[in-house]
């Protein structure tokens, strides 16, 4: 993961733009953070802990320079020290490169330099970069080729950014790793990730793997390996800055949470038919999948899962699988289409999926939140949840938006007899949120059990994602044991962790077999003393055998995932608050996993 980002043009005002830049980044690591400006000489600050942390350290250091890097950092190789602290030098100091991704023949790499003479003063990978680029100056190249040179000897994942005592630009290469340009009139940019520079310009280049960037004064130019000028178009971001503040509320989490609502409406708008009973996913053009295969990680796997029982109850078939174990998977047959649903479209497990499946011949389809995320652009298609921007490092509203999108998805391509139902529930589904929003009585839950020794959460059918969902966000955001569970594999053993002391969230929808038999492992673990929290739409009498209850308005199933979902978002939020976790930053998580 890590944040970096760099800027030209912006004259006395380099350092706060880069560090107001790297405080829209901190949710891609908070381990270390630091900056490096560019002048006759590298003038740099770094400190482990957050930005905070380097604000403190450059209250009493002058940086001076109008050309300048930064970096937050989530720990890959080494712990997150100072030392391990990005910028990293070479051993004139005049070199300075920050890095997000990993360089896999960095050991190799290392050998050399220290066998040549170098001295080496972190643990860190990228240490190799600026001592490879000093070796290439002290051999004659200019700035620009030195960097080229040493990019090329780079293998693995990267994307860098470096700057060089008397040189006036800021030069960035990206494999595997994220990187993109903000244009301005008189300044330009370069960040992990849009928000970073988005409160100067909408103005975005997305570089693509292999691509070379320089900024400075004249502007900004790209080029391929070779040196060829690569024409770029320049897009036009369509969210405000004010979409990444708080808006009043005391977390990100909490704000998303409650833009679920808009969110859902932005991916649905333009594409139902509702009086057709018809889905329009715009130019994916027939897919018309024979079988699908579904690869993701945490949150967006529990959608995946989701997404599968859509295509399956279609007559489809249609397996999830966790991104990191799909090497295992029987490859894709026929024509069937392979579908990796990635919030950010950057995480490395889902994207070396997704390059397996389209090694083995697949079609690939990329359900994603981030347009021109790497993901996005290496897929044969793309289909946005429209969400927004996303900054706790919890998934929320792209897990609503991920169903919701996923629902297009089967609709779109397949028949289902219910589609009707469906469309008509998915319309309903922003204001049934909103109702959750306005009503839930999960703060009063979190308050009673904020002490619980672990929470477990059951549901079948489409409300078994919903359980391993609401455990995840439980435990991330909590730090306490929470675990999901079928409800039907309850009794095959974990019922031996219930106890009076373990809250047991059961969703039941409907009145069918299926909630009867979720009823039916109710009762097991309030036999065994287990306070129990019903999410149900009132349909069945589970509330008689429920200590409390959560309640949803009554839909189709697959919307009620989304509103049970909203529910347990809410509890683990007032739980980590009522124990005073760092609720938007959980301790060891970062919001873009960018390494396998
Ligand atoms: C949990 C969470 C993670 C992500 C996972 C995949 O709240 O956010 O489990 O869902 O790291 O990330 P994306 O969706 O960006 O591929």
């Amino acid at each position: 993961m890590c944040g970096i980002i760099g800027c030209v043009g912006r004259g006395d005002e380099t350092l706060d733009t880069l560090v107001h830049g790297l405080s829209k980044l901190e949710y891609r690591g908070y381990d270390s953070a630091g900056v490096a400006l560019a002048n006759d000489h590298i003038d740099l600050c770094k400190h482990s802990g957050k930005i905070a942390d380097l604000r403190e350290a450059l209250s009493d250091r002058t940086l001076s320079g109008s050309v300048g890097i930064g970096h937050t950092r989530w720990s890959t190789h080494g712990p997150p020290t100072d030392e391990n602290a990005h910028p990293h030098q070479d051993c004139t100091g005049d070199v300075a490169v920050v890095h997000n991704g990993i360089i896999e023949n960095y050991q190799s790499l290392r050998d050399e330099l220290v066998g040549a003479g170098h001295t080496f003063t972190s643990d860190t990978d990228t240490e190799v970069v600026p001592h490879l680029i000093e070796d290439a100056l002290s051999s004659g190249a200019d700035p620009e080729d030195a960097v080229r040179e040493t990019v090329d000897r780079l293998e693995g994942s990267y994307a860098v950014a470096v700057v060089i005592a008397g040189c006036d630009s800021v030069f960035a290469a990206r494999n595997d790793s994220p990187l993109v340009l903000g244009i301005d009139d008189d300044a330009t940019y370069l960040a992990s990730d849009v928000p970073a520079f988005r409160d100067f310009t909408d103005k975005v280049v997305y570089l693509a793997d292999g691509e070379f960037a320089r900024l400075n004064g004249a502007g900004w130019t790209v080029t391929d390996t070779d040196g060829n000028i690569i024409e770029k178009d320049i897009d036009t971001v369509q969210w405000d800055p004010e979409e990444t503040g708080k808006s009043g509320y005391d977390h990100f989490m909490l704000k998303e949470i409650h833009e679920q609502p808009r969110a859902l409406r932005q991916c649905l708008r333009g594409r139902v038919d509702e009086l057709a009973g018809t889905v329009d996913i715009g130019d994916l053009g027939d897919l018309s999948p024979t079988g699908v295969q579904f690869v993701a990680c945490g949150t967006s796997y529990h959608a995946a899962l989701h997404g599968a029982q859509l295509f399956r109850e279609a007559g489809i078939p249609a397996q999830a699988f966790l991104a990191s174990e799909y090497a295992t998977a029987t490859p894709p047959i026929g024509d069937a289409l392979v579908v990796g649903v990635t919030q950010s479209g950057e995480t490395a497990d889902t994207l070396s999926a997704l390059r397996a499946a389209r090694r083995r011949g697949a079609r690939t389809l990329a359900v994603t939140n981030v347009v021109g995320s790497t993901a996005a652009r290496e897929c044969d298609h793309a289909l946005y949840i429209r969400a927004g921007p996303e900054i706790g490092v919890a998934a929320t509203k792209t897990f609503a938006s991920q169903l919701a999108a996923l629902n297009l998805l089967a609709l779109g391509t397949s028949s289902t007899g219910d589609a009707r139902q469906v469309i008509s529930a998915l319309r309903d589904l922003p204001g049934h949120v909103q109702e959750v929003l306005d009503e839930s009585a999960a703060q009063e839950v979190a308050e009673l059990y904020q002490d619980a020794s672990a929470y477990f959460f059951i549901g079948r059918g489409y409300q078994n994602p919903v359980a391993l969902e609401g455990a995840l966000k439980m435990k991330e955001i909590t730090y306490k044991h929470a675990e999901g569970f079928a409800a039907g594999e309850l009794k095959h053993g974990p019922l031996a962790l219930v106890t009076e002391n373990t809250p047991v969230f059961a969703i039941v929808t409907g009145d069918d077999e299926r909630a009867r038999k979720t009823i039916g492992n109710v009762k097991e673990v309030e036999a065994r003393d287990a306070p129990v929290v019903a999410i149900t739409d009132g349909q069945s009498d589970v509330e008689r055998y429920a200590d409390h209850v959560l309640h949803i308005p009554e839909t189709h199933p697959r919307a009620a995932a989304v509103l049970a979902n909203t529910h347990l978002q809410l509890v683990s939020y007032h739980t980590a608050a009522l124990l005073g976790r760092n609720i938007d930053k959980p301790r060891n998580l970062a919001k873009s996993v960018t390494v396998e």
